[in-house]
């Protein structure tokens, strides 16, 4: 049977080298048969950087930059760059954000051409993130602000996330959401979350995912015991998608 494997990077294949290495093992064994998805924060280059040092496996498809951008063999996927610029003004919600003294811009090399990230250290952060939001709406912007790791600050396309992107490979592939399964720890992997393929939470997600997940709890959705690839691996298992001796 064909699956499809879509997994976060950070805190979720990544951050606990012997489980990393075990499930890598595990996926090697299986390889012909399933397809593999990195579904990253990071730039394509960084993302590629940490496959390297970590000696990750190869994935078939990068979808880098929160589902910003999509590549396959080194190549940015046109066809969703497209999609993601329709109506898509990043120059005017820049111009916005950047009134907002508290969001500190991320390095250049974290912004994309729709990708505006930022990071935000304040202590009460709905109130600015509410007024964020309220004025790009009024401005009639095209837009979603995805929150992470309780401070990490990304604005996108509203129709550009890893949960669409992971989505539109899959239904090109012709995979069912049924044999799809997704992995994460924080806020930008609600949004893979979000779609009807089975999930799977690392034990050590973040407070905004697991405050998501006590909202959405579904029999799809899978709160694993242990945390990183640890996780992973509990996850493929409990779908079945891997034998548990292996
Ligand atoms: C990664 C990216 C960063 C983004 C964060 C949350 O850390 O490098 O730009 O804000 O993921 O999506
Ligand atoms: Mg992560």
């Amino acid at each position: 049977m064909q699956f499809l494997l879509i997994t976060d990077l950070d805190n979720t294949l990544v951050g606990d080298d012997r489980a990393t290495f075990t499930l890598n093992q595990k996926l090697t064994a299986i390889r012909h048969s399933c397809t593999l998805i990195y579904a990253t924060g990071r730039s394509y280059t960084s993302a590629q950087h940490l496959v390297h040092t970590k000696q990750l496996l190869e994935p078939d498809y990068w979808v880098t930059g929160v589902g910003t951008e999509i590549y396959e063999r080194g190549k940015l996927d046109r066809f969703w760059a497209n999609e993601v610029s329709t109506a898509w003004d990043r120059r005017a919600i820049a111009a916005i954000a950047q009134t907002y003294s508290e969001l500190i811009l991320q390095p250049q090399s974290e912004q994309n051409p729709w990708k505006i990230s930022f990071r935000l250290d304040q202590a009460d952060k709905s109130p600015i993130l509410d007024n964020l939001r309220a004025q790009l709406s009024k401005a009639g912007m095209n837009y979603q602000i995805v929150f992470s790791s309780g401070r990490d600050v990304d604005i996108l396309p509203s129709n550009a996330d890893k949960g669409l992107a992971a989505r539109y490979i899959r239904e090109s592939l012709h995979i069912p959401a049924s044999s799809a399964l997704a992995c994460g720890d924080s806020g930008n992997d609600i949004s893979l979350f979000q779609q009807s393929t089975l999930g799977t939470i690392v034990s050590n997600a973040q407070p905004e995912l697991i405050d998501w997940y006590g909202q959405h709890r579904h029999p799809n959705l899978y709160l694993a015991r242990s945390p990183f690839a640890w996780g992973m691996i509990e996850g493929l298992q409990y779908f079945n998608l891997i034998a548990a001796q292996i």
